[in-house]
């Protein structure tokens, strides 16, 4: 009988804070685009559990590339469900007493039902938050990490991801800058309501300069059009008069590689880079692990 040469490939593979030896958890995926990132990266997504809130009919409907990343996903061995609450991931049957060492929930959001700044809204987000981190404090190997992605420009900020992490005995370790070319094929999506297959702005930021005219906002935006530059730069700054919008390279009408928006008179202004989006880093608080 010949010899049978088994080759075994210990090489780990890493994007940016995940690497293949990490078992992750993926809450509240919208398109499975950030998943299928991360598979593709490592060459297999045997060490991933993604799930949506959404079911798979849902998913088919509301996302056009959902089919095409669940399809990718699962034949690189993902393990995949619909219809799991972030509130209540612990309970899970298929995640009860399963433990990671990274768990994901990019963007989360509650909803469009209210305008973004009223207090109901906020509250309806940071509960969301709330029991995400209620739930994945329970689901964390030693020295695991929720990760949360979030947008920090106001009323964003105001969810206070931070102490609502505290109230349920998590601690930020952490705050990182999100780069979504880090990650390519991720599409963030809105993922509610009629545009839901929409993405919409990030990698955005901010520039103040003061000058002779008056305050100067200097908005750029690397992969986003005018557009969504423009919504972006009306969520920063309120009422500020936009002088010009302009992109680079705008194709389509739609994707853009760079795209400069300026505004007059904002009061808001008084540093550097504003407003990024980022990832926080959040661990346990006690030293009593599962
Ligand atoms: C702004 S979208 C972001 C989607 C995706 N994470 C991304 O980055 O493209 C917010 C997501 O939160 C999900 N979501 C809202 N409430 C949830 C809940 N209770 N449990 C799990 N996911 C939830 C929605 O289904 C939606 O996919």
């Amino acid at each position: 009988m010949g010899e049978v040469v088994v080759k075994v490939d210990h090489e780990i593979k890493w994007i940016k804070h995940y690497s293949s030896c990490h078992k992750i958890l993926l809450v509240g995926e919208g398109d499975f685009s950030f998943a299928a990132c991360l598979a593709k990266a490592f060459a297999t997504a045997s060490n991933i559990i993604a799930t949506s809130l959404d079911s798979r009919e849902s998913l088919a409907m509301k996302y056009t590339r959902a089919t095409t990343n669940l399809k990718e996903l699962e034949e690189l061995g993902c393990t995949i469900f619909h219809v799991v609450d972030a509130n209540t991931m612990s309970q899970h049957p298929e995640l009860n007493f399963k433990y990671f060492d990274r768990i994901v929930f990019n963007f989360p959001h509650a909803g469009f039902i209210w305008r973004e700044h009223d207090i109901l809204k906020i509250l309806s987000h940071q509960n969301l938050v709330k029991g995400f981190l209620r739930s994945a404090r329970d689901m964390l190997k030693e020295n695991g990490e929720v990760h949360v992605t979030h947008k920090t420009a106001h009323p964003f900020n105001r969810w206070e991801i931070e102490k609502v992490a505290e109230e349920v005995g998590l601690r930020l370790v952490d705050k990182v800058l999100f780069y979504i070319w880090d990650y390519p094929g991720y599409e963030n999506k809105r993922g509610d309501g009629s545009r839901c297959n929409e993405s919409f702005p990030v990698g955005v930021t901010s520039v103040a300069i003061k000058g002779p005219d008056g305050d100067r906002v200097v908005v750029t935006g690397n992969g986003v059009d005018s557009a969504e530059l423009t919504r972006s730069l009306r969520t920063k700054i309120g009422d500020a008069t936009i002088v010009s919008v302009q992109s680079l390279n705008e194709r389509d009408g739609r994707s853009s590689l760079e795209a400069t928006a300026i505004a007059v008179n904002s009061s808001d202004f008084d540093g550097d880079e504003l407003n990024p989006e980022l990832t926080l880093q959040i661990r346990s608080q006690s030293n009593s692990w599962v």
